[in-house]
């Protein structure tokens, strides 16, 4: 290591700091890091002010979070680098259903429900039937594979964000597919929505221009014993923000068409009032892979 530090020492002085770090895997990231944020400093070439205004950010980012709210997320969900992580680690899956952000509402233990139930527990908007069936990634059925599925309401919330008007797991359950893989639930058609902005993300959203919306969308993670779980939404077609989320979560192969039906035989089939939505979403679940990126060492 060199004591005369200066801009062309900089980078080479810090690396090779790194040069007794016993876990392989750890220099490399470290050194990695280091060379790629010297790089940004350099051409970015910050005042002493906008370096402590970078410090700020950082530290309100970190401020903010709480068991139910995390800000680092949702930065690195707003600056693409949650879907180019789930990008790098889902390229071997190519037949499968594509992956998508997991997001800050999904909660662990939402109730199991009976297949066709209605999620839509405190909701009056017309209701929509999800259906599909859960494959592997060659087109086998897959019995028994679970779905668990997540939305926001027709005005674009979720139930945690309005516990004092809807009861919890409005809009939420754990279904599980029937001996052919086959599922389907009623619910509502959500509304886009924007993500969390009254925090420091929200802020470098509007002093950049940015808008904060994610379009329509229906969660799901899909899992099967043997079967990489697929984390995923179904995006409505149509809606606004398809071409520009805010989090950079949309892929065209999982946009689907509500479909207008108007037949009151499968209504009653359904037990929901005519006219109505079908939705159509078939997931496919890839092999489990025995080597997947994180396995460096
Ligand atoms: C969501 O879809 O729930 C979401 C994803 C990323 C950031 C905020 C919300
Ligand atoms: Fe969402």
């Amino acid at each position: 290591m060199t004591t005369d530090f200066s801009e062309d020492t900089a980078t080479a002085a810090v690396v090779g700091s790194f040069a007794n770090c016993p876990d392989a895997r750890l220099k490399s990231v470290m050194e990695s890091f280091v060379r790629h944020l010297h790089g940004f400093v350099g051409e970015v070439e910050p005042t002493l002010r906008e370096w402590e205004q970078g410090i700020a950010f950082l530290t309100e980012v970190g401020r903010k979070c709480v068991s139910a709210r995390q800000e680092f997320i949702l930065l690195s969900d707003v600056l693409g680098v949650s879907m180019l992580v789930d990008a790098i680690n889902n390229r071997a899956a190519v037949d499968a259903t594509a992956s998508t952000v997991l997001g800050p509402f999904h909660v662990q233990d939402a109730p199991a429900r009976e297949l066709g139930a209605d999620i839509a527990v405190a909701e009056d908007a017309p209701r929509c039937v999800v259906r599909g069936t859960v494959r592997s990634a060659s087109g086998l059925p897959l019995a028994g594979a679970i779905l668990d599925v997540w939305q926001a309401d027709d005005a674009g919330f979720y139930d945690v964000q309005q516990p004092e008007r809807v009861p919890q797991n409005n809009l939420r359950g754990v279904f599980t597919a029937d001996e052919s893989g086959e599922f389907w639930f009623r619910t509502i058609v959500p509304k886009f929505y924007p993500v969390p902005e009254d925090g420091p993300v929200g802020q470098l959203l509007r002093a950049t221009n940015r808008h904060p919306n994610r379009p329509a969308h229906i969660h799901f993670i899909g899992s099967a014993t043997g079967f990489d779980t697929v984390v995923t939404h179904l995006f409505i077609e149509g809606s606004p923000y398809l071409e520009d989320d805010a989090v950079f979560g949309v892929k065209k192969s999982l946009i689907r068409e509500v479909e207008k039906v108007d037949d009151p035989e499968l209504a009653r089939r359904y037990g929901v009032s005519n006219p109505f939505g079908v939705i159509d979403f078939d997931l496919f679940l890839a092999p489990i892979r025995t080597s997947v990126p994180d396995d460096h060492n």
